[in-house]
């Protein structure tokens, strides 16, 4: 008996080390005013990690690329950029800083610092995403979110957010942010953004000059009128009506910042990794729309933070192995459970994968699960 219990915790304690959990689920009401949006989520991260196991992980790292004597004088600057959001996406942060305010802690953070951490996020996303078909025609989507800042675990949530009752969008967030980076249209389409690779991140250990260099230019590039990408991305869930369509936006607007997007829609052949500068795809080789093609037997396309027609870097292969264990899977057994096992699969999932997300636009399925958590 004795045994036996020992046994079970024993277990328990080998298998804690790797606690995947299922992301708390949010609805956010698109019918209430923006600046009450977010008020529930906040409380909850709060509540369930503190400040300083929640927001302060993502201030710190703020720290760390801008110091502080700069950062409280560019607190101007960052308002300023904030005029160039959507109206409501401002009141939506501010709402946010009212939140936090509400549980104590609004003199721990600025809305001038929400304002800078969401310009931020879009800028320092490693990630694999991968875009599939079967045999059938159905379209899978999955994706990892890596990143290098530490705690966005405690951030992160599934939000649906809801119109007249019903869902209109769901998405993948880091409480906080008020973009998306992985989200879906149920019926209609689905999307992940993947950084593009045009700093030497690794090399920084994503700090440093370089990193704080690319802040910059996306504050420059958001006050020239460039979109924040998530903001985009949020809007086009939205607005748009099905894949095609979302394609040809995601094709011809102006963005803050190089970027991969991935779609994928509800029938054979409507999923594409667009790769994008920031004002339109990248052509340079004619593959800036890099569609799966089953009839050319392209029915997987998997991307990470490198263009695909050039190779990776030696230090950050993901590539290889996401590719490697996709043509194992194979087509006739792929499906979203296959990709979730690909994308757990070291170095694919590797320390900085904070979750994963699968979504299957037409069945309007998408589950997150939280990676790594300690
Ligand atoms: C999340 O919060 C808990 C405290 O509730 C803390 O022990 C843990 O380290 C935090 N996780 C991360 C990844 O920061």
């Amino acid at each position: 008996m004795i045994l036996l219990v020992a046994l079970v915790l024993l277990i328990s304690l080998l298998s804690a080390h790797s606690l995947d959990v299922k992301a708390p689920k949010f609805t956010v009401s698109l019918d209430s005013p923006p600046q009450e949006r977010w008020t529930e989520p906040v409380s909850y991260m709060i509540d369930t990690y503190g400040f300083d196991h929640s927001f302060k992980n993502v201030l710190d790292y703020v720290d760390s690329l801008i110091p502080e004597p700069l950062l409280l004088k560019l607190e101007p600057v960052f308002l300023k950029v904030m005029d160039s959001f959507p109206d409501e996406y401002a009141t939506e942060i501010k709402g946010i800083w009212n939140a936090i305010d509400g549980k104590g802690y609004g003199d721990r953070i600025t809305v001038g610092q929400l304002a800078a951490i969401n310009l931020m996020y879009e800028l320092t996303v490693f990630c694999t995403s991968v875009l599939a078909e079967d045999p059938d025609g159905n379209i899978y989507h999955g994706r990892n979110l890596d990143y290098g800042i530490s705690g966005l675990q405690n951030l992160t949530a599934q939000i649906d957010f809801t119109s007249g009752g019903s869902v209109l969008y769901t998405g993948t967030e880091f409480v906080g942010y008020v973009g998306l980076l992985t989200g879906m249209k149920p019926s209609a389409f689905s999307f992940s953004v993947d950084q593009r690779e045009m700093i030497d991140q690794h090399k920084n250990n994503h700090k440093g000059w370089e990193a704080f260099k690319g802040v910059i230019e996306n504050i420059i590039s958001g006050v020239e009128g460039g979109k924040p990408v998530g903001m985009f991305l949020r809007k086009l869930a939205e607005e748009g009506s099905d894949f095609s369509n979302a394609l040809e936006v995601v094709s011809k607007e102006n963005l803050i910042a190089p970027v991969y997007i991935m779609l994928a829609g509800t029938a054979s052949g409507e999923a594409a990794v667009v790769t994008r500068n920031r004002l339109h795809p990248d052509d340079q080789v004619g593959e800036g729309v890099w569609p799966v093609d089953v009839t050319n037997g392209a029915w997987f396309r998997a991307e990470t933070n490198y263009d695909h027609w050039v190779d990776v870097p030696d230090t950050d292969n993901r590539r290889g192995p996401v590719n490697q264990c996709m043509i194992e899977l194979g087509f006739e057994n792929v499906g979203l459970e296959g990709i979730y096992d690909c994308l757990s699969t070291p170095p694919v999932l590797c320390d900085g994968t904070v979750y994963t997300t699968l979504m299957q636009p037409k069945e309007g399925s998408f589950e997150t699960t939280i990676r790594n958590q300690e």
